[in-house]
C-alpha cells in the first residue's frame, strides 16, 4: 500500500512543488483555502484528494480532516508573510502571523495525532531562515516562525512515535517571494532564488532518511552567485 501525505497550501508555489515531488510514490491529500484554487493541481495530479479548507478556521479544518485514520507524512506549508516595521505593524496583523503560522498548524497537528500515531508518521514543518534569524522589517513573520520552530521542537520530544523536520529555506522563486520583493522595492529575478522543485527535493529526502536517522533542521540558502 502507498504512504499518504497531506500538504498544506498546495494550490501554489512550494506546496505544489511538494506535492509535484511526492505523486510517484504517495497518495495525496491536498490543503488550500478554496476549492477553485485547488482544481489546477487536481487535474494534474489525477487521484489527488482536495481538503479545501481556511486553516484558520478551526471548525472547518476539523470536518476536512475528519475520515483520516491513518497518516505517513503531514507536511505544513501554509503560511503568510506580513512584513513590516514593529513601528507599523499593529496588533491585528501580528495576530494574523501568529494565527497562520503557529495556532494553525498546532492545531492540524493535534486532530491528526491519532493518524499520524497509527503510522509512526513524519510530521515536516516548512519554517524558513526568518526563523532561525529575525531581520529589521521582518518582526511578526520572523517570530511567528521562531514559534514554529519551538513547537516541532517539543513535538518532537513528547511525540517520539514521530518524526519532526523543521526545514528552514532562504529565499523561494513562489507567489510570496513576489510580493515580498514587491513591497522591498527592486526587479525580481528568479534566479537569485532557490527553486520551489529544489526545497520539496529536500522534503522528500527527509522522509526518505532510514529511519534509524531523525532529520531534525534542514536549511537550504540560494547558491552565491
Ligand atoms: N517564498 C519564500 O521565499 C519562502 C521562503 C522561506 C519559507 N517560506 C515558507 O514556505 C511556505 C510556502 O510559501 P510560498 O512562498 O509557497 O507561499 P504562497 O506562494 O503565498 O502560497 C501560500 C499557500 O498557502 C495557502 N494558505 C495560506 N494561508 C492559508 C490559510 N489560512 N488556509 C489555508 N491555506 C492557506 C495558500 O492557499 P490559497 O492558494 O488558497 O490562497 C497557498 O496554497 C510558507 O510557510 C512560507 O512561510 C517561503
Amino acid at each position: 500500500m502507498r504512504p499518504t501525505a497531506l500538504i498544506t497550501g498546495a494550490s501554489r508555489g512550494l506546496g505544489a512543488a511538494i506535492a509535484r515531488e511526492l505523486a510517484p510514490t504517495h497518495d495525496l491529500l491536498l490543503g488550500a483555502r478554496r476549492p477553485e484554487s485547488l482544481e489546477p493541481m487536481l487535474a494534474e495530479l489525477p487521484g489527488a484528494v482536495g481538503l479545501p479548507a481556511d486553516l484558520t478556521d478551526h471548525g472547518a479544518v476539523a470536518a476536512a480532516v475528519a475520515g483520516i485514520e491513518s497518516l505517513d507524512v503531514l507536511v505544513h506549508n501554509a503560511g503568510v508573510a506580513e512584513l513590516g516595521p514593529i513601528a507599523e505593524t499593529p496588533a491585528e496583523a501580528w495576530r494574523r502571523s501568529f494565527e497562520s503560522n503557529v495556532v494553525a498548524v498546532a492545531e492540524l497537528t493535534r486532530l491528526l495525532l491519532p493518524a499520524l500515531r497509527a503510522a509512526n508518521g513524519h510530521v515536516v514543518l516548512i519554517n524558513s531562515g526568518a526563523g532561525l534569524r529575525a531581520n529589521a522589517g521582518w518582526g511578526a513573520y520572523a517570530a511567528s516562525k521562531f514559534a514554529l520552530r519551538a513547537f516541532g521542537d517539543a513535538l518532537r520530544l513528547e511525540e517520539p512515535a514521530l518524526r519532526v523536520t523543521s526545514i528552514h529555506p532562504g529565499r523561494i522563486d513562489t507567489d510570496m517571494q513576489r510580493d515580498i520583493i514587491g513591497t522591498e522595492g527592486g526587479a525580481y529575478d528568479p534566479d537569485e532564488f532557490l527553486k520551489a522543485s529544489s526545497v520539496a527535493g529536500a522534503v522528500r529526502g527527509a522522509i526518505e532518511t532510514p529511519r534509524d536517522a531523525h532529520p531534525t533542521e534542514i536549511i537550504l540558502r540560494p547558491i552565491a552567485r
